[in-house]
């Protein structure tokens, strides 16, 4: 899908502008929801002084060196982190954790691919005797990184490991694949030490955090990242090109959810176990929600075009009862784990939500990593010409189909992406060739800091509207007002073909 392709899609677009218009009209009065929506949460807060958009920002120009440091080397750091060393441009100069045994592995990692040996900080020891001290801590940086924001230093935190790292002159981009919690305060840190970044999902976990990266990317014009590698799966690239193509008609619904039941890691803290910390059962008794709607929600946000075209309006949830944790702890957890002083779980073990577009657009999100079920990502998309179901991946199409779903394989021929075409790579690998590839040519990410919060929204969001009985409440726009235009992004050109 080269140049023509994005003319195609660029006539399609500027159709669909205006019968997008006219669906608008007709689906907000479709959706008895949004008229009672609670406008509180949708509010943007002023922007700092000084501080400009940053969409379509470029990169400046890395050429052939990027250099990178990374916090948090657990298990999906050290995945992320071996998948950076495929690309000969990143040198990984800095590593940090909390638990100095991670930061020798990943250390020994980087040197065995014949790179130089990264400065270490690990200077907390792997203390978990607290876990709710840890949390605090978390909680006490951000509001740290708050008041930094705001002019403010912070002297008694000076001190920190994270912070160190992303002082350093000899970084560029900090990747933070902690627990969640220091998602806000390290990407803070990172922009206010001049530093781009990228964490892995979600962004935050609070809507003012969403905003304070959003505030603090453009005070420091520097890029806030999620790095989201469901988007760059093959079919979900395909599904893109062939909506904006066209063969789904009007877009008008979709279905984004995960499942993955993560109770046996979750519970796993004793011998070695997988957090041992317990850092995600934590967020079971601070809260109801759902604390995972980016993978599956992200890609119906963007076959949808949302901030380039259509924006997020509404979102109400419900949860179901919080049943299977308690039950699953009493089966198979041990009476001296430390999960048993855990206080009551208040996350229900679904939620389920349904999103509004400004174009009269509905959207379901999902969250489940509570019952019983396998890795999936739920995926649905229908448009006026066809409806897509994912897992197996099938497809159904006005005149095409004949009466039942077909592979998509059957219809997708011609619509990959060229990432996959060039490179045949998997998720991980093209997010990160993709961020590389903008970061050594200078031009600006695929996936920017407004992406990124609004795809994480559904989050702290969810909570609010769970709080209201299930009242839907207003999505704010992270892009100010600038939802409107198309501009390409993850479907670009490849710039070096
Ligand atoms: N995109 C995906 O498919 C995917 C998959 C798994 C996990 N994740 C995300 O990756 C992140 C990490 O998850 P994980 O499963 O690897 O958990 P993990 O517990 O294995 O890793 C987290 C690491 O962060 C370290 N850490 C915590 N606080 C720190 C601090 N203040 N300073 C330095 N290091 C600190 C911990 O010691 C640990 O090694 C989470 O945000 C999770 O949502 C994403």
């Amino acid at each position: 899908m080269g140049s023509e392709s994005s003319f195609s899609r660029r006539s399609l677009l500027k159709a669909a502008g205006v019968s997008g218009a006219a669906l608008g009209v007709a689906g907000l009065g479709g959706f008895a929801g949004v008229a009672n929506a609670d406008e509180s949460t949708g509010k943007a807060p002023p922007r700092p002084s000084g501080a400009k958009s940053v969409l379509g920002m470029p990169f400046e120009a890395y050429g052939d060196t990027i250099r990178v440091g990374i916090v948090g080397v657990g298990r999906r750091g050290t995945s992320l982190l071996r998948t950076m060393l495929n690309f000969p441009e990143v040198q990984v100069t800095a590593v940090c954790d909390i638990n100095p045994d991670y930061v020798e592995r990943a250390a020994g990692i980087i040197t065995d691919t014949g790179r130089p040996e990264p400065a270490k900080y690990a200077g907390r020891g792997g203390d978990w005797s607290d876990t709710e001290e840890h949390y605090q801590l978390a909680v006490q940086h951000s509001k740290q990184a708050r008041a930094h924001a705001k002019g403010k230093k912070a002297d008694e935190w000076a001190e920190e490991d994270y912070r160190a790292l992303c002082a350093r002159d000899d970084v560029d981009i900090v990747v933070n694949v902690t627990s969640w919690e220091w998602h806000h305060p390290i990407c803070m840190v990172a922009m206010l030490e001049g530093k781009h970044t990228a964490t892995d999902v979600p962004l935050a976990m609070e809507l003012d955090h969403l905003w304070d990266l959003v505030n603090t990317s453009e005070r420091t014009q520097r890029h806030c990242i999620m790095l989201e590698q469901v988007v760059y799966w093959r079919h979900h690239l395909q599904l893109l090109n062939m909506a904006h193509e066209g063969v789904f008609g009007e877009l008008l619904c979709g279905y984004g959810g995960y499942e993955n039941e993560g109770l046996a890691a979750a519970f796993d803290t004793l011998n070695g176990g997988r957090y041992p910390e317990g850092w995600r059962r934590r967020w079971w008794y601070r809260r109801d929600g759902d604390f995972y709607s980016m993978h599956g929600f992200c890609n119906i946000a963007m076959y949808m075009d949302v901030n380039r075209g259509d924006k997020l309006d509404t979102i109400a949830s419900m949860s179901t009862p919080q049943i299977r944790k308690t039950a699953f702890r009493e089966e198979h957890v041990p009476s001296h784990d430390p999960a048993w002083d855990d206080p009551p779980y208040i996350k229900g073990d679904r939620c389920l939500s349904l999103v509004s577009t400004e174009k009269g657009r509905v959207i379901e999100v999902s969250h489940d990593e509570d019952v019983p079920s396998p890795y999936s990502i739920v995926h649905w998309l229908t448009g006026t010409k066809g409806s897509f179901k994912d897992h197996p991946a099938r497809i159904f199409l006005e005149g095409k189909s004949s009466g039942q779903y077909d592979d998509l394989s059957d219809h997708s021929a011609g619509f990959d992406h060229w990432l996959w075409e060039d490179h045949g790579f998997d998720g991980d690998r093209a997010m990160f060739f993709r961020l590389f590839q903008d970061m050594r040519l200078g031009r600006a990410p695929d996936i920017d800091v407004y992406d990124s919060a609004t795809w994480t929204a559904p989050i702290p969001l969810s909570t609010e509207s769970l709080k209201r009985n299930g009242q839907p409440v207003k999505v704010p726009d992270f892009t100010r007002n600038r939802w409107q235009d198309y501009r390409e992004w993850i479907d670009r050109p490849n710039p070096e073909a």
